[in-house]
C-alpha cells in the first residue's frame, strides 16, 4: 500500500467508468479524464493521459526497466503470449537483440519490392469490384500474405506456410472472441459473470496453440530461408539459439503485433470512404510521385506529404490500445502528484489523443492539422517512445504506405455504414463489421496539390 503521504486522485468506481464507456463510445475516454482530471486512481491503478507525466513514463528509463503486473498476469495467463512485449530483464534484450536487425530502417526498404509484389497480386483478385463483407478480415488475410515473405521469410503458396498463416490467423481470431474477453476497462461483476467462458476459452486456446506450436516447427525444419532468407525472424531466433517453443511465442506475438496495422488500416479505409477527398489527392500523389506501378520506400516519404499527413492522422485516431500500461522505478513527482515506486499506471493512449488540452477539434478527422508540428509531443505517441517503444515502426509505416498505394491507385473504397462506432474493449475493434465495394475506378482527375 502506498503510505498516506502520496496524493491520490479519485477516479470513478469501476461501474460507472464502465457505464460511461457504453454510453460515450470512443468520446467515453476523454469523457473520463474531463471528469476525473488527466490522472486519477481507479481500482488502486494510476490512470493517465497528462503529456507531462506521459513523458517521464516513457522516456526516463528507470520507469521501463520492470514491466506491469499487467502484462506479467497476462504472460501467465494467455498461451504463447510470452512475446518480448510481455517481458522485462535479461531475456528481453536477449530476444530483442535477436529480432532487432529485422526492423531497422534501411533492413525495412529491402523488404519493399516482396511486400508491394504481393500486395498487388492480392488486390487484383478483387477484378472490376468486389463486395467484401467484414472489411477488417479481408485486411488480415491481405496482410497475412506479405507479413509471410517479409517477415518469416516463407513463400505463402505452399503447404506448410498456408498452414501456418491459418493458424495465426485463427489463433488470433480467436483471442478477439467478444464471448470470451475480458480487456474491459477495470474488473466488474459483469467480467466475474464471464469468467467461465473466460477460462473455457483459454482451454480451446491452448489446444490451438499447440496446433500453431507444430505449424511453426513443420515450416522451421522444412523452408526456412527458402524465400528472402536472412531476412525473417524465424531465422534470426533460430540463429540466435532460441527453442522450438521460445520461436513459436515470438513468431505469435510479432504476428499479434503486425495485427496493430490491420486495425489501422480498417480505420484508415473507413475514413477515406467517408472523405472521398483526400482518397483523390492521396491517389494522385501516390500517381505522381511512384507512378502507377511504382512503390515506396521510406526513402521516397519526403516526397508524400499528404500521405504522411494522412497517415499520422490515422494513428493518432487509431491507436493500438486504449491503453498501455507501465509501472514506475522510483519515486515519481510530476506537478501535484506524487507516485511511490512500484505504482501501476495505465496510460490512456486513445485519451491522450483526443484531449481537447492538447488538440484543436480533436473528434474531427483532418489530416491537415499536421502542417504543423504537435504543441504536445507526448500527447501523440501511437509507436510510444523511448527505451520500450514499437520495434516494428519503420514496418508498420512503410507497410501503411504500400497498401495505402497499391489500393488507391487501383480501387475506390465504399464503406457502407459511415456511423460505426468503437467496440468497448481496451484493445479496439469496430463495433460491426464494416461491409464495403472495391470498385476499379478510371482515370485519376487531377487534383491541385496545395
Ligand atoms: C500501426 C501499427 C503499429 C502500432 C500502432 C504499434 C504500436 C505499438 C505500441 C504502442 C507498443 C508498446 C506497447 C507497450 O509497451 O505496452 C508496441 C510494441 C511493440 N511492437 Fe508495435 N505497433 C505497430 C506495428 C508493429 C509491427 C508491424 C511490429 C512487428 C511485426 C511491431 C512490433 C512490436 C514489438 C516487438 C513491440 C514490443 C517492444 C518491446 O516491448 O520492447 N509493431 N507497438
Amino acid at each position: 500500500m502506498p503510505s498516506p503521504r502520496f496524493s491520490k486522485p479519485k477516479g470513478p468506481g469501476v461501474r460507472e467508468a464502465q457505464r460511461l464507456i457504453r454510453t460515450h463510445k470512443n468520446r467515453a475516454w476523454v469523457e473520463l479524464a474531463l471528469r476525473y482530471g488527466k490522472s486519477f486512481f481507479y481500482q488502486g491503478t494510476l490512470v493517465t493521459c497528462d503529456a507531462q507525466l506521459v513523458e517521464q513514463l516513457l522516456m526516463q528509463r528507470v520507469h521501463t526497466r520492470t514491466r506491469s503486473i499487467v502484462y506479467k498476469k497476462l504472460n501467465q495467463i494467455i498461451p504463447l503470449a510470452p512475446g518480448l512485449l510481455f517481458m522485462d530483464g535479461e531475456p528481453w534484450q536477449r530476444r530483442l537483440e535477436a529480432v532487432m536487425p529485422a526492423f531497422t530502417k534501411a533492413r525495412v526498404d529491402t523488404y519493399a519490392g516482396y511486400m508491394h509484389d504481393c500486395i498487388v497480386s492480392y488486390v487484383e483478385q478483387w477484378g472490376a469490384s468486389t463486395a467484401i463483407p467484414d472489411l477488417y478480415r479481408e485486411i488480415v488475410n491481405l496482410n497475412a500474405e506479405h507479413l509471410f515473405r517479409a517477415g518469416l521469410g516463407l513463400d505463402p503458396q505452399t503447404e506448410h506456410a498456408r498452414e501456418l498463416g491459418q493458424a495465426l490467423i485463427d489463433f488470433k481470431f480467436d483471442l478477439m472472441d467478444p464471448d470470451a474477453r475480458l480487456d474491459w476497462f477495470g474488473f466488474s461483476e459483469n467480467q466475474l459473470r464471464r469468467f467461465p467462458a473466460f477460462l473455457k476459452a483459454q482451454w480451446r486456446r491452448r489446444r490451438k496453440a499447440g496446433q500453431l506450436r507444430r505449424a511453426v516447427e513443420r515450416v522451421s525444419t522444412s523452408e526456412v530461408g527458402s524465400y528472402a532468407q536472412g531476412l525473417n525472424w524465424i531465422h534470426c531466433l533460430r540463429e540466435t539459439g532460441f527453442t522450438n517453443e521460445e520461436v513459436t511465442h515470438e513468431v505469435n506475438h510479432l504476428y499479434g503485433a503486425y495485427n496493430a496495422l490491420d486495425y489501422a488500416f480498417t480505420g484508415a479505409f473507413y475514413e477515406l470512404s467517408r472523405h472521398p477527398q483526400w482518397a483523390l489527392l492521396l491517389r494522385n500523389e501516390l500517381a505522381e510521385v511512384l507512378g502507377p506501378e511504382g512503390y515506396p520506400t521510406r526513402d521516397t516519404f519526403q516526397a508524400l506529404p499528404h500521405t504522411l499527413r494522412f497517415m499520422r492522422e490515422v494513428f493518432r485516431c487509431y491507436p493500438v490500445s486504449m491503453g498501455v500500461s507501465r509501472r514506475t522505478g522510483e519515486e515519481l513527482r510530476v506537478g501535484e502528484l506524487t507516485l511511490p515506486a512500484g505504482q501501476e499506471v495505465l496510460i490512456l493512449l486513445h485519451a491522450l489523443h483526443h484531449h481537447p488540452d492538447y488538440w484543436d477539434q480533436p473528434d474531427t478527422f483532418d489530416p491537415d492539422r499536421w502542417k504543423e508540428e504537435p504543441r504536445f509531443p507526448y500527447a501523440y505517441v501511437p509507436f510510444l517512445k523511448g527505451p520500450r517503444h514499437c520495434i516494428g515502426r519503420h514496418l508498420a509505416e512503410l507497410n501503411f504506405v504500400l497498401v495505402l498505394n497499391a489500393i488507391l491507385q487501383r480501387f475506390d473504397i465504399q464503406v457502407h455504414d459511415h456511423e460505426v462506432p468503437l467496440a468497448p474493449y481496451m484493445m479496439p475493434r469496430f463495433e460491426r463489421e464494416l461491409t464495403c465495394t472495391m470498385a476499379r475506378h478510371k482515370e485519376p482527375c487531377p487534383v491541385k496539390m496545395k
